[in-house]
């Protein structure tokens, strides 16, 4: 498969196809017994760990679906972290951690450790997380699973905007069919074979409707 910078793809396929572990081999968090895996002209197979763990700190924002929030630090902290492991936990990143949490509706959950909050809440720190170092490349698994309609069309929005205002890529696994709509392009997991599934002709895509 192959995405250019600025698409947004919706990954869909069954439970157990394969979704989770695709956006591992882009991320680099697991590596390929066979293939190339290239992010923004880098092979990730033949880099070493140490670079390929900074090059993702870096370059990608990574949504999981086992959210990863360090217990024993609060919501904001584990927001934070992200910007120490990068080195960048100036003003700048500060500000937009804030951002991100008000935007996400946990703007005053800030000193709240993971534990007291519901799935939703924590899959919302979990996308506060995933952006706050402003990634170029955003890696989303299934990013809305936890929330209900209204919470999900925001994050929904929120991501999109990243992609259509700031020229993020998205590549966002999820079960839920309403994506397809407002995706650039959607792919599913068969078998262990990646399909693209075709548009509809008739049907002019977003970014031809928003441009
Ligand atoms: N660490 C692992 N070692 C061995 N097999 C694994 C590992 N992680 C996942 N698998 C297997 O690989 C297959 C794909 O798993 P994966 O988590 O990528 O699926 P998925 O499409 O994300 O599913 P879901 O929609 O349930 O999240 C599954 O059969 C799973 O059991
Ligand atoms: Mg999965």
């Amino acid at each position: 498969m192959t995405v250019d910078p600025g698409e947004f793809i919706v990954l869909l396929g069954r439970s157990g196809s394969g979704k989770t572990t695709l956006l591992h081999l882009i991320a680099g968090i697991e590596t390929a017994d066979e293939g190339r895996v290239v992010v923004a002209g880098r092979s990730l197979g033949t880099i070493g760990d140490r670079e390929r763990t900074l090059f993702r700190r870096q370059h990608i924002g990574m949504i999981f679906q086992s959210l990863n929030l360090i217990p024993t630090l609060t919501v904001r902290e584990n927001v934070e972290l992200r910007l120490e492991l990068n080195r960048s936990r100036d003003a700048d990143g500060i500000a937009r951690g804030r951002a991100l949490l008000d935007h996400v509706g946990l703007g005053d959950r800030g000193d709240s450790y993971p534990d007291v909050l519901s799935g939703g809440e924590r899959q919302r720190v979990a996308i506060a997380a995933a952006l706050v170092h402003d990634p170029d490349l955003i890696l989303a698994d299934e990013p809305t699973g936890n929330l209900d309609a209204t919470r999900g069309t925001e994050i929904v929005t929120l991501l999109d905007q990243l992609v259509r205002r700031d020229g993020k890529t998205l590549v966002m696994a999820t079960h839920s069919l309403e994506m397809i709509g407002i995706a650039d392009r959607v792919l599913t997991i068969e078998e262990g074979q990646i399909v693209e599934v075709p548009g509809d002709p008739s049907r002019p895509s977003d970014r031809e409707r928003r441009s």
